[in-house]
């Protein structure tokens, strides 16, 4: 089977002449001489504009029961459009029904709900929105390879399932086996002790860089928090350099770069798609882009955007004082209100922070920084890491973790240890940004939430 891809029949300034298109029928219109057939074939977002006339062979089995939803065959001439929206249409000369679709097919060219679309996941991404989404979301996991790879890191394939948990709060799957109904424990535990999903390849990550001195992870990440919100999955995707001989200052300089060169990468590649998402999804997204792209980002220390909080005179949901995490809320008016920019918080308590992260020279507060973006708040958090052995041991007690849990982990400060930092940035937040889409579930293939796991 032989055919062109409908993006690349758009793209001729001439006329390639005889092709076969596949692809779905997104609408049909039959009249006594002739049909109009829309053809989409997911290579790009538009579609393909196909005249069959009622003369040409198999039109009766071919075209007539060729309903939206169809697959169909067709081969034929290209030609200048005579009609409005389009340069080029097809010319039928033979159309092949692949699979018929049926009447209740639920794509048909009326909106859809949100909702409603994701209770069909499935199929959702036969509609323009989702088309849209997810070739910006393959464009996206390229870039990110393009970005780090060009800058000499190395990929990192680290585990699913660990036994560490890294961000140390508890938030974990376990993993089990079973014998009937009945789960395996103790002694019968398949890897001999507990084990779970992670929930970051960080500090497998550093274990890597601590060898060939910057490497990136990309790959699923599991959280079993119950956060019924807009941005948090409980299985996604997150990309984690870890970067040898490197501290805070590199570290926020890395992630403002690859947000910049994401970005611009999506302008550059994705103009299409994401023409339709400034259009129906979200009216200011690419002046929104090109500004981050073209503007320096901003930088607060967590005790300045603390009295920037403070000074708003905005009643938040949430109390804001030193020493309490920063809510959704809170981030927001930073990067939206505030700043207008994309903004990184650096500096944290070290009481709201994991044990990894280096303690500054202040006792009070450790190397951390959150990338915050408008519309979402946190896209990237990171840090520099606790590269001193004791100071190290001494974060594992003060939080209560057990040191021999840590021991290949505490390790790297035994054997040549380096300053080191690095961050996580979550793939799917980075595209609700990229898109424009407010919520999670609609940036991921088959969204895995509290109480949702179908397909
Ligand atoms: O801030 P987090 O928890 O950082 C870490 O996991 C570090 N180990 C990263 C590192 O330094 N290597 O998570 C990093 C990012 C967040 O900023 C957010 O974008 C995303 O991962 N993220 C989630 N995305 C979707 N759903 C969730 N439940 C998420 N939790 C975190
Ligand atoms: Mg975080």
């Amino acid at each position: 089977m032989s055919r062109t891809p409908v993006v690349e029949i758009l793209k001729n300034t001439e006329s390639p002449g005889a092709v076969t298109v596949m692809g779905w029928v997104r609408t049909k219109r039959d009249s006594k001489a002739f049909s109009f057939l829309e053809i989409n074939d997911g290579s790009c977002l538009s579609n393909l504009q196909v005249v069959a006339d009622a003369t040409i062979p198999g039109y009766e089995e071919g075209v007539i029961p060729a309903r939206t939803g169809a697959s169909v065959a067709i081969t034929g001439v290209v030609v200048a459009s005579q009609g409005k929206g389009q340069k080029w249409e097809l010319q039928a000369e033979t159309v092949t029904l692949l699979g018929a679709a049926e009447e209740d097919y639920p794509l048909q060219k009326k909106g859809h709900s949100m909702e409603f679309l994701r209770s069909i996941a499935h199929l959702r991404p036969r509609s323009n929105l989702f088309g849209a989404v997810f070739r910006i979301r393959s464009r996206m996991a390229y870039a990110i390879h393009r970005f780090f790879q060009e800058r000499g890191f190395f990929y990192v394939h680290t585990p699913v399932i660990t036994a560490s948990d890294c961000e140390g709060a508890g938030e974990m799957f376990r993993v089990v086996t079973m014998d009937g109904e009945v789960v395996r424990s103790g002694d019968e535990e398949f890897f001999g002790k507990p084990s779970y999903l992670t929930v970051s390849g960080q500090l497998e990550g550093e274990t890597f860089a601590c060898a060939l001195s910057n490497i990136y992870t990309f790959g699923p990440t599991f959280r079993a928090e119950n956060s019924h919100t807009s941005r948090h999955a409980s299985e996604f995707w997150m990309i984690e350099p870890e970067i040898a001989f490197c501290d805070l200052a590199g570290d926020m300089d890395l992630a403002e770069e690859m947000i910049k060169f994401l970005v611009s990468d999506a302008l550059d590649f994705c103009a299409e798609d994401l023409g339709f998402c400034n259009q129906f999804v979200d009216k200011g997204l690419i002046d929104r882009l090109t500004l981050v792209r073209d503007q320096p980002f901003e930088r607060v220390t967590y005790t300045e955007a603390v009295e920037l909080l403070l000074a708003s005179g905005v009643t938040f949901e949430y109390p804001v004082a030193y020493g309490l995490n920063l809510q959704s809320e809170h981030e927001r008016y930073l990067t939206e209100k505030h700043f207008k920019c994309p903004t990184t918080v650096y500096n944290y308590p070290k009481e709201i922070k994991p044990f990894y992260m280096r303690k500054n020279d202040d006792n009070r507060t450790v190397a951390a920084m959150d990338l915050l973006v408008p519309g979402i708040g946190e896209i990237v958090g990171g840090s520099q890491r606790e590269e001193r052995l004791e100071v190290l041991r001494g974060n594992l007690a003060d939080q209560g973790l057990d040191e021999s849990t840590y021991d290949w982990y505490v390790d790297l400060r035994r054997y040549g240890s380096v300053p080191h930092a690095g961050f996580g940035l979550g793939f799917e937040r980075l595209l609700m940004f990229v898109t424009g889409v407010a919520n999670i579930r609609d940036v991921i293939p088959f969204p895995r939430t509290p109480g949702v796991a179908d397909f």
